[in-house]
């Protein structure tokens, strides 16, 4: 009974991002980024035609289904873009970020899209990482693209990755 408590850990499930996701999701944006999108933001997103994502949700936990980390995107014409990505604080390293933006690059393909960009803080190590093991390349910098709270200006990084 001690060792199975011991040997506990968590499950995740990837699953289409739906409208009433939008709050949770809000909650997440704004633990891992300066400033966070409402949940009116997401929303009016995700009713766009062409934009789309999806939500790991905890399928363990003890009494509730608690949303882990999102990817949304958007296909246009066969090129697309991720808009945002994050897990939460508590969910970092557990492979969410990867499987996040693989359920991402699927639903592109199967969408029509060729070709796929995000755009990176180039001091974003984490993600940079992330995204170079999923086959990202680098293909332009934008230099004091990002504006700090301090008015800091940070490097943008434009990253892309073909799916034919
Ligand atoms: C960037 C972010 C989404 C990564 O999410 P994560 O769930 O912590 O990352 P993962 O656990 O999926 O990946 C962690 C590592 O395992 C690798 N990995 C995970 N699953 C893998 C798999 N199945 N096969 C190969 N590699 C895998 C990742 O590439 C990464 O490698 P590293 O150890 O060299 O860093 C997360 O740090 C985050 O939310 N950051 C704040 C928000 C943010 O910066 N978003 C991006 C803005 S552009």
């Amino acid at each position: 009974m001690f060792d199975e408590y011991l040997q506990w850990k968590p499950y995740f499930e990837i699953v289409p991002m739906e409208a009433d996701d939008c709050r949770e999701i809000s909650e997440l944006h704004g633990q891992r980024f300066p400033r966070q999108w409402s949940d009116g933001e997401f929303l009016s997103l995700l009713l766009q035609p062409n934009v789309f994502g999806f939500v790991a949700r905890q399928t363990n936990a003890f009494f509730s289904r608690p949303a882990a980390g999102f990817v949304l995107a958007r296909e246009v014409a066969g090129e697309a873009e991720i808009l945002t990505v994050a897990v939460g604080n508590k969910f970092g390293n557990l492979g969410l970020g990867w499987r996040l933006m693989q359920a991402a690059l699927r639903e592109t393909s199967q969408r029509g899209g060729e070709v796929i960009f995000l755009e990176v803080e180039a001091a974003n190590q984490a993600a940079i990482r992330l995204y170079r093991k999923l086959g990202f390349t680098t293909v332009a910098e934008r230099p004091a693209y990002y504006a700090g709270p301090d008015g800091e200006r940070s490097t943008a990084l434009v990253m892309k990755r073909d799916l034919r």
